[in-house]
């Protein structure tokens, strides 16, 4: 699917007349953040993006990084911006999301950004719960009326795709660490989003009989990478869920091609 998308935004730049440009900022050397970024920076390559990349040290201070963000804001060559998070500790990561141009904001993170979407206006979306609904959308998920439970709040998934499945017609639940009983909200679920960064937190027994189960956690153990739901087992009972990695991980990349084609041709109108 993430494939099929990426070939759809390619075709469309072959025909564009211009090469729009991605610049990804990466500060420090968060293991994790360097794999994203060479995905995306492989993604864009494949699609026709121009991809330029900007390494800081983990040092780096709050007004260097803000200074960049308004540099690349004024450049006219610049279609999207996107600053990798985590970002290190001396640095407030609203202060830099706050200070991307809202039309070069890729990530969609950007408060004006946030905002559209709560009032359900167009503008540009964050690429991983894109991503889902795009899953979602290539089964056909009936949305209509079904219990959405989505387990994890954070700004960049949990919060944005609870929305996005309000927009859709879904009754939402939101469920966090402080929730009382989790497998009792989860039980209910005929959509089930896994977007806590717990590895397995979501067992067989925590989820319905065909139930839709999408898995955005992504994370090291041990053993390996493994995402937030207990996949061998929870599969004999769902309908249909997504597996780590190569489930929503591409799929996030290919929205975030998807956003900056979007970006650049509204920009260059
Ligand atoms: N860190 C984890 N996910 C993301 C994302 O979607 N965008 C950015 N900028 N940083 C991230």
């Amino acid at each position: 699917m993430a494939a099929g998308l990426k070939d759809k935004v390619a075709g469309e730049i072959s025909s564009l007349g211009f090469k729009p440009r991605l610049d990804v900022v990466l500060v420090g050397e968060n293991p994790a953040s360097k794999v994203y970024v060479k995905m995306k920076n492989i993604a864009c390559e494949k699609v026709g993006i121009e991809s330029v990349k900007h390494s800081l040290p983990d040092t780096t201070t709050q007004e260097e990084l803000l200074s960049l963000v308004s540099k690349l804001n004024a450049d006219p060559a610049v279609d999207g911006v996107l600053v990798q998070l985590p970002l290190p500790k001396q640095i407030a990561e609203s202060a830099v999301i706050k200070a991307i141009d809202p039309a070069k904001d890729v990530d969609g993170f950007h408060p004006v950004n946030m905002g559209l979407l709560l009032s359900g206006q167009p503008g540009l979306t964050p690429s991983t719960p894109t991503g889902v609904i795009a899953m979602l959308d290539s089964i056909n998920f009936n949305y209509n009326g079904a219990k959405a439970v989505v387990v994890g709040r954070s700004n960049i998934v949990g919060k944005p795709l609870a929305i996005m499945l309000l927009q859709r017609n879904c009754t939402v639940t939101v469920c966090h660490s402080k929730t009382k009983n989790l497998p009792e909200e989860t039980r209910q679920a005929d959509l089930l989003i896994a977007a806590a960064g717990k590895p397995k937190l979501i067992t067989a027994d925590m989820v319905k009989e065909d139930a839709v189960v999408i898995d955005v956690g992504i994370n090291r153990t041990d053993s390996g990478l493994c995402g937030d739901v207990d996949f061998d087992a929870v599969k004999e009972k769902a309908s249909a869920i997504s597996p780590v990695p190569g489930g929503v991980g591409p799929m996030t990349v290919a929205s975030l091609m998807r956003n900056t084609l979007e970006a650049a041709k509204e920009r260059r109108k």
